[in-house]
């Protein structure tokens, strides 16, 4: 655990039971951003998003300190975009067995874009790992991408929430039990990288219902505390005002 790549800041932590955060600091970015891939290392291995590209050798590495990347079984992601997908064929290439996951919206207007077709979940499905179990929420356009939509572990209690509480800068900690909302909030401030969907709070209410302990966040700390779902509440109200 830790540094997999001292050139590139690249670092690998457990933040729940066998869940494992891999981050990469973007410093060319203003403010600093850190650009992080979640490998639930279950009896049958996930990945939640790729990064860009150019980042597949530091993610490869990473994951490699935990399992054999050629392992992998599902490469999931919350929409199309780079950081979340950019390298999907060539992860299929490494990890053969794999197959790109994600739901039926993502499937159906961008699975043509991989080497292998999807496997496309709907909202509320339950995927089996062995060890661990993922369900899909849909969310349409929350916070951007009419395919967004994310994954609960529910074994550990683990939202893999995406873009959802994104905090600027590089010098965050991997898990922190501290507020998020408030420096992702006036992350947003800065960026306005949020659709403007009128249906924050009925998008939000099943992911709040779920109640997690732990939000895997794409961009910055992963959070770790009781009040998973109150938190969740609290930033679909502050979207809404
Ligand atoms: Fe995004
Ligand atoms: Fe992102």
């Amino acid at each position: 655990m830790g540094i997999t790549n001292t050139q590139a800041g690249t670092r690998i932590d457990e933040i729940a039971e066998r869940i494992y955060r891999i981050s990469t600091p973007v410093r060319e970015i203003p403010g600093g951003l850190t650009f992080n891939q979640y490998l639930v290392a279950a009896d049958q291995p996930l990945l939640f998003h790729t990064g860009p590209r150019k980042m597949i050798t530091l993610v490869e590495q990473a994951i490699s300190s935990v399992i054999d990347v050629k392992d992998l079984q599902f490469i999931a992601f919350s929409h199309y975009e780079c950081d979340e997908c950019g390298s999907m064929d060539q992860l299929l290439r490494i990890a053969p067995n794999a197959v790109p996951l994600c739901g039926q919206v993502g499937a159906m207007v961008n699975g043509e874009c991989f080497d292998k077709s999807p496997h496309a979940l709907s909202h509320g499905e339950t995927l089996s790992l062995g060890s661990h179990r993922v369900r899909w929420f849909d969310t349409p356009h929350l916070p951007h991408a009419w395919d967004c939509g994310y994954l609960m572990e529910e074994k550990t209690g683990t939202l893999l929430c995406g873009d959802l509480f994104t905090q600027g800068g590089v010098d965050l900690p991997p898990l922190t039990s501290s507020d998020i909302l408030e420096s992702s909030e006036a992350f947003r401030m800065q960026i306005d990288y949020y659709s403007q969907t009128k249906n924050v709070r009925s998008l939000m209410a099943p992911l709040a219902a779920a109640n997690p302990t732990t939000l895997a966040c794409m961009h910055g700390s992963a959070w770790q505390g009781s009040s998973g779902g109150k938190l969740l509440s609290a930033l679909a109200e502050s979207l809404d005002r």
